[in-house]
């Protein structure tokens, strides 16, 4: 092991994630990384070119997300938790998806996969002009990607931003039938908590879990996106009617 994997071993170790919690509610957050985990981070810090971890902008139950730098510049390295991830859930997703129905899908193979399809659906979207962070690379359990924010701090999500939210409403819907229509996705997790304003603009986050309109499930998760998005915008004083919401963003009207 060469200093800096030593030095980046130390800031995985003494981030949060690693120190024992006071709070015994949270004990099977405390360990996170398994071995093959912080190998993969060692190994995506010189694929990636990656100086430091920064600090971890958001540890959930399932990922754990980095600022991060390389060459100077910030990104972020999300972090698939390969104990807590729930198999049965991503199965869904993958299963179905003709793009990664053939492949094997044990539990180790499953994680991994999520990272790719995260990749794979981020690029998808930026090809179809839609704004979503830039992927930079995968690697097992790990995706690297644009940093959205500023040197201070990240994008604020959604439900968090002063952004005018008719002004937002507008850009949210553009980009679902874009999604829908052009990049041939359904986001499937959308709502304020996966959409980030960024420089004025609504970026969406989180694909790992997208499935092409062809999966067998893709209508009844763009339904459940659709209510997300009107549940939102109706509460903050935003009309969005479900149904015309659907049509617009499959394309049926203009
Ligand atoms: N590219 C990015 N730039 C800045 N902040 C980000 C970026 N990606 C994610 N974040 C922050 O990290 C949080 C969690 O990210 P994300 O939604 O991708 O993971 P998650 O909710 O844990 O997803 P999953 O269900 O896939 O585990 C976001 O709500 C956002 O605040
Ligand atoms: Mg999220």
């Amino acid at each position: 092991m060469t200093a800096e994997d030593r030095s980046a071993l130390e800031q995985l170790i003494f981030s949060k994630e690693f120190l024992r919690t006071e709070d015994p509610g949270r004990k099977t957050q405390d360990i996170v990384f398994d071995l093959r985990t912080l190998k993969a981070v060692f190994e995506s810090m010189k694929k990636f070119d990656i100086d430091y971890l920064d600090y971890p902008i958001m540890s959930g139950k399932e990922s754990i997300v980095f600022k991060a730098y390389s060459k100077k510049k910030p990104i972020v390295v999300k972090i698939f938790k390969m104990s807590t991830l729930r198999f049965s859930n991503l199965y869904m997703y993958v299963q179905g998806d003709r793009r990664f129905e053939h492949e094997k899908k044990d539990r180790s193979r499953i994680v991994y996969l999520w990272a790719r399809k995260e990749y794979v659906n981020l690029k998808t979207a930026r090809e179809c002009h839609i704004n979503v962070p830039m992927p930079i690379g995968f690697h097992q359990n790990i995706i690297v990607m644009q940093y959205l924010g500023t040197r201070a701090s990240p994008a604020p999500e959604l439900r968090k931003s002063t952004i005018d939210m008719a002004n937002a409403f507008s850009q949210v819907r553009e980009s679902m039938r874009l999604l829908y229509t052009k990049a041939e996705l359904v986001h499937a997790d959308l709502s304020e908590y996966n959409m980030l304003i960024y420089r004025g603009k609504v970026y969406m986050i989180d694909f790992g879990q997208s499935v092409s309109i062809e999966h067998p499930s893709a209508t009844i998760f763009l339904e459940r996106d659709v209510k997300n998005v009107c549940n939102f915008f109706n509460k903050k004083e935003i009309k969005c009617n479900v149904n015309d919401l659907l049509s617009f963003v499959t394309g049926e009207v203009e």
